[in-house]
Order: C-alpha cells, then structure tokens, then sequence
C-alpha cells in the first residue's frame, strides 16, 4: 500500500478490472471482460472459478474490493450495492459500474421502487403496502385469485409468491411480515395485481442520464419444468427471445428506463450502473415487475456472451458518466441451464461431486461458468451453494444454442443435481444478430 497527499490508502495497480462477486454472473462478466482484452480479478470469485476460470486473464482474490487497484469496478450482486459499496468505492476515487446506496433502493425496497414508478409514470402492476398482517390479509381477501405477496426488502429472488390459494396467500403474509420468512426483508409486504403474459428482462447501461439496452433476455424463476415450483434465483436464461423484439425493447426504454433515469436524478441520484426492467408482456403492452440494479443471474450469462466490441471501454464510458456507444451484437444467441444442488432453493446440499468442465471438452458452442462450486481436499469440484454450475451454449439460432446446451447438461449433471429440462424450448430456428434487428452499432 502507497499513499498519496491527502492521506488516502492506494494499493498497487493489480488488474484492469475488479469484478465485485462470487457467482456465475461474476464469472460471465469476468470472461467477457477478459475477451475485451482485460486483466480481470474477481473479489471473492470461488475456488471453482479459480480452479477453472476459462479465461487465463482471470484470478480470484479474498482482498475486500476497497483494498484492490483496478482501472474499473463492476459490482455484480446488489446486497453490497444496497450498502453503499460503490459509494464507497467512487469516494476513493474509484470509476465504478453499480449504483451508490440511493440508487439501488430501486431493489432493496419495492416499496419505494413502486413509489419512484409512479412518480415517473412507469406501467405497473397495480399494488398496496401493508405492515400489519390483519390488514394485509383483509386485502387479500377482497381481491380475485392469483395471490402476489412480495416481501419488501431483498430476498435473494425467493421473495415473491404467486398462488391461486388464498390460505397459501395468508400464510406466505404471516410468514413475512413476522420476520419468520425473510427477517426484517418481509417487515413491509406488496400485494400486487396478477399481470398475465410472458416475461422479458431488459438490461439497460446508464451513465446517469442516458441509458443503453443490451439485448433482451429471458430467465426461468421457478424450479421446475412448466413454470411448476418455487421462485428461485434463475434455473436458466436464453437471448435473444424471438417472440420479443427490438420494438418491444424500445417500448420498456421509453416507457421504463427512461422516465425512471429522469426521476431519479430529479432526487439528486446519478445512477451509474446496470438498471435492469422485469417485465410482463400484458395484452397492454410491457408492465415492470421489478427494478434490479444489476445485471440479472443468470441473464447475465447470456446477454454478455453475445456481445460484441470492447465492453471494457462501454462499461469504462458509463462509469464515468459519459456513454456514448451502444451495445454491439454478435451473431450467436445463447442459452444458459442452471445446474443446482440437491435441495435447492430451500436446503441446498453442500459436498456432493461435481464434474469438471473436462467432461465437455470436444463439444462446440459450450462454455462451463462456475457458481457455487468449491474444491474438496484433493482439489476436486463440489457443490458448495444453490445454483452450482451455469452451462452456456451458443449457436446460430436459440434451438442450435440449446441443443448444445444440453448436451453438455447430460455429461455435468451429477447425482442429485437439479435442473430444468425446457429453457429456450419450442423456438424453432430463431435466429439473433443483425437479422432479428438487433444490430444498435
Ligand atoms: P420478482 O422477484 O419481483 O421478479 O418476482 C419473481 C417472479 O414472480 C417474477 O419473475 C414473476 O414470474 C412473478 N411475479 C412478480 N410480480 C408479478 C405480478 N404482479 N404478476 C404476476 N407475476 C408476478
Ligand atoms: N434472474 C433474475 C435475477 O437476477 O434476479
């Protein structure tokens, strides 16, 4: 460590960019950084990923992010942007991609999301907030079925139910507002009006006043095959998503993004970062289901395997308030398969072995990103969180992409392992790239 006139620690230079995170995002954003051209250090990464980084320009560090050097940071999960890290960061002189503590309560309160949308006239689902059960549960049973209950706070994506059963309804309220389900996250609880359709997310690049979307993407929340199951972090994505276009894109940029920029910084709030739109695609057009701050696990994956043009530079431009790119894309679409551990999302089992991307070497199109792997005693990979492995395939068309896919799943999948056998099902020689309109150079 030197320092510098005003007294403030500076460590020596390590990388060109630290990638703030420990999972399979972390690790897409570590690779497609270093296709750029970067020397990338994730902080903390996982032994997997540095037993297996694809990459020889990427390593894993334990150093917290405030004692690295680095031209950049990403920040890649929102509970350290929640608590002001990127703040942090950029008081130490730091350009940084991820908003500071106010921005990023777009996520860490739906609440208060719910409230800057309406402020800037963002389609939503319609909502009510309530801190007491009683009423809560009184709501509830005015409204038609199906039921959506979300906790207010950060839930790690487990903290949204659907159900068409009341009492599950009125048990999911009781469960959150007392704090059993999601400590103080489910203090304050939303009941939301269903909206039917399917899903988009749109991943937009802001540099605090203007904003960039990368091409759109899908995830798969529940756990099971047909939509069936909890709400878990993500079992899969795919990009680009042929039923959605760029027309669609640019409605949730104008209708979404956009006046949620201008609101936020009308507060005061120069949101540099990843504002990432869930939507539903009602007959009425996008309505936003929920503001993450970052880019999405596992959309991520995905969107940034498909792009092109030096992403460091882009990330670099928005960082420092000054885009003036947009997201280049490759032709390729990609689908990504979540391998999770036994008992996931509730007890996901730790320790069990998991194959090493050795056992798909030979396949084409593949790429085997580490997220909750850890190495055993003898340096072998084992499961060591939920979501294990993440499994991207790539091709000319999103069918192509997930046949390549999946056939990597079958060498991977270990005993007890748990994934779903239908992302990017039934697209049938969909092609991404400048043919679906997707070109924005
Ligand atoms: P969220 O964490 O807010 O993205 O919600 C998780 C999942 O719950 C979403 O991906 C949707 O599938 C579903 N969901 C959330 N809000 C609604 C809503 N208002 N109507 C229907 N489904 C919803
Ligand atoms: N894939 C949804 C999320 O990252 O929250």
């Amino acid at each position: 460590m030197t320092e510098d006139a005003a007294g403030r620690s500076e460590s020596r230079r390590v990388a060109d960019v630290c990638v703030v995170g420990s999972g399979g995002r972390e690790h897409a954003l570590a690779l497609a950084l270093a296709k750029s051209g970067a020397e990338v250090v994730c902080c903390p990464g996982t032994p997997g990923m540095g037993a297996y980084p694809v990459s020889d320009r990427i390593r894993c560090s334990s150093l917290p992010p405030e004692a690295m050097a680095a031209d950049l940071f990403m920040v890649g999960p929102e509970a350290p942007l929640v608590q002001g890290l990127a703040d942090r960061l950029r008081e130490g002189g730091r350009r940084v991609v991820g908003p500071g503590a106010q921005g990023a309560r777009l996520e860490g309160s739906k609440l208060w999301m719910k409230q800057v949308a309406s402020e800037a006239g963002v389609p939503t689902a319609a909502w009510a907030a309530f801190d007491s059960a009683e009423a809560a549960v009184a709501h509830v049973r005015r409204q038609p079925p199906p039921y959506v209950v979300k906790a207010d706070g950060l839930a790690g994506g487990k903290g949204v139910l659907v159900t068409a059963s009341l009492a599950d309804a009125e048990a999911d309220i009781v469960a959150k507002l007392s704090g059993r389900a999601f400590g103080n996250a489910g203090r304050v609880v939303l009941i939301e009006e269903p909206l039917e359709g399917p899903e988009l997310s749109v991943l937009a690049l802001c540099d605090g006043s203007r904003a960039i979307p990368f091409p759109a993407a899908r995830d798969a929340k529940r756990l099971g095959d047909g939509d069936q199951g909890p709400n878990t972090g993500g079992m899969g994505a795919f990009s680009p998503v042929p039923d959605a276009g760029e027309q669609v894109v640019d409605e949730v940029m104008d209708r979404c993004v956009e006046p949620t920029l201008s609101a936020l910084a009308n507060r005061g709030i120069d949101y540099r970062g990843v504002l990432y739109a869930g939507c539903i695609l009602t007959a009425d057009g996008p309505k936003l289901i929920e503001f993450n701050v970052r880019m999405g696990d596992p959309e991520a994956q995905v969107v940034l395997t498909r792009m092109g043009g030096d992403l460091v530079d882009l990330f670099g431009q928005a960082a420092d308030g000054r885009l003036r790119s947009s997201a280049r894309v490759e032709g390729e679409s990609a689908v990504c398969v979540v391998l999770a551990s036994h008992g996931y999302p509730e007890r996901p089992r730790r320790g069990d072995p998991v194959p090493s991307p050795e056992a798909v070497a030979g396949l084409a199109g593949v790429t085997v990103l580490q997220a909750g792997t850890g190495l055993d005693s003898e340096g072998a990979l084992v499961t060591d969180g939920g979501r294990v492995l993440d499994v991207v395939g790539t091709g000319t068309d999103v069918a192509e992409a997930r046949e390549r896919a999946y056939a990597a799943v079958e060498r991977l999948a270990w005993r007890g392992s748990v994934w779903r056998s239908d992302i990017a099902a039934g697209f049938q020689g969909s092609r991404g790239g400048p043919d679906s309109g997707e070109d924005r150079t």
